[in-house]
C-alpha cells in the first residue's frame, strides 16, 4: 500500500488499512531493523521545532540515521518560523533541499499550510491539535502487549488536548472503545469529537467522553494520560491542579482497571501530579516500549511517505 508523497497532519489522513500497514511495517522494522539500514540512503529529513522535545527529535533523528539518511534540526530561534519568513516560503525552500519536512508546532493551521505548500510530505510533530506520531507508537505498543485492538476499551484520563485528540482518532480507525475523562470544561474539542465518532461509526469503535474516572477505569484494556498543561500553558500549570487531581492515575485507579492493563503516558511525566511513580514502573507499565517504538513507528512512516516501502 504506497503511502509516497503524501503528508501526516492527523491521523484523520489515513484509512484503517493504510494505519494497519504502517503499524506492520512498525513491527518489521524493529524487528530486522538492518534489513532498513540503506532504505533512506541520501535522503535528508528537516525537523523544525517551535516547542522543546525529547522523543520527539532524538527517534526522528536517530531513525533517520539508522537508515542511511541525515536529519536537519531547527530549533525555534534558527528559523522564526511566522517572523523571520512565511511558513510558506520555508515550505517551498525547505522542500528544494529535504525529502521530508518534520515539524513540532504551536497552531494546527501551521501544519497544515506547510502541507499545502511544500512538494515534499510533511509530518506532525505536534501541534496544539493533535500528535499522530505519538498515537502511531501508542498503537504499536498495545498491539504487542495485546495482540488485537478491536474492542479494546482504551481511557484516557486528563486534558482534554492534542494527545486526547489523536488517540480518538486512532482509536476509531482500530475500532477500540476510547473513553476520554476530563474535569468539567477541559474535554477535548467538538470538531475532534464528531469526527472521531464519524470514523468510528465505520470500524465497530465507539468514542465517550465522561467526567467520572471511577465509572470509566473499570474494565480497562489501556489506561492513559498526559501532563495536565500542555506546552504553551505553563502559565496556567498551578491553576489547573486543583481541577485535575480527582484525575490522577494512581495505584487506586489500576486496580479498577483489568489485571492485564496497558499503562501508558506519552512522557514527559510530572510524577505524582496526573500518575503516580509507583503506576509507572508497575507490570502494567509500557511507557519505556512506548518511548522506544516512537522510533520504530516513524522509521515505518517515513520509509512510507518516501515511498521506499
Ligand atoms: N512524547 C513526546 O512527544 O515527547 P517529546 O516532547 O520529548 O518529544
Ligand atoms: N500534551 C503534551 C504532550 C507532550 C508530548 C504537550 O502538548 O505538551
Amino acid at each position: 500500500m504506497s503511502l509516497a508523497g503524501r503528508s501526516l497532519s492527523t491521523l484523520c489522513d489515513l484509512s484503517t488499512d493504510e494505519l494497519k500497514s504502517i503499524l506492520d511495517l512498525a513491527a518489521r522494522v524493529k524487528k530486522s531493523p538492518k534489513d532498513y539500514r540503506k532504505s533512506l540512503k541520501q535522503k535528508t529529513l528537516a525537523m523544525i521545532f517551535q516547542k522543546p522535545s525529547l522523543r520527539t527529535r532524538v527517534s526522528f533523528e536517530t531513525g533517520m540515521t539508522q537508515m542511511g539518511g541525515h536529519a536537519i534540526y531547527l530549533a525555534p530561534t534558527d528559523i522564526s518560523l511566522g517572523k523571520r519568513e512565511t511558513t510558506e516560503d520555508i515550505s517551498l525552500v525547505l522542500s528544494r533541499y529535504a525529502d521530508i519536512i518534520m515539524a513540532r508546532v504551536f497552531g494546527h493551521d501551521i501544519i497544515e499550510e506547510m502541507a499545502k505548500h511544500a512538494t515534499v510530505p510533511v509530518i506532525n510533530g505536534l501541534s496544539d491539535y493533535a500528535h499522530p506520531c505519538q498515537m502511531l507508537a501508542d498503537l504499536q505498543t498495545v498491539q504487542e502487549r495485546r495482540g488485537a485492538m478491536k474492542g479494546l476499551k482504551f481511557v484516557y484520563s486528563g486534558d482534554g488536548n492534542n494527545v486526547a485528540h489523536s488517540i480518538m482518532f486512532g482509536g476509531a480507525l482500530v475500532g477500540m472503545h476510547v473513553v476520554i475523562v476530563t474535569p468539567p470544561g477541559y474535554e477535548p474539542k467538538e470538531c475532534a469529537l464528531s469526527k472521531s465518532r464519524e470514523m468510528a461509526s465505520k470500524t465497530g469503535g465507539s468514542i465517550e467522553v465522561t467526567n467520572d474516572l471511577a465509572s470509566a477505569a473499570g474494565g480497562a484494556d489501556v489506561l492513559y494520560t498526559d501532563v495536565w498543561a500542555s506546552m504553551g500553558q505553563e502559565d496556567d500549570a498551578e491553576r489547573r491542579k486543583q481541577f485535575f487531581m480527582p484525575y490522577q492515575v494512581n495505584m487506586d485507579v489500576l486496580k479498577m482497571a483489568k489485571s492485564d492493563c496497558v499503562v501508558l503516558h506519552c512522557l514527559p511525566a510530572h510524577y505524582n501530579e496526573e500518575i503516580t511513580y509507583d503506576v509507572t514502573r508497575s507490570k502494567n507499565s509500557a511507557i519505556f516500549d512506548q518511548a522506544e517504538n516512537r522510533m520504530h513507528a516513524q522509521k515505518a512512516l517515513m520509509l512510507k511517505l518516501a515511498g521506499a516501502a
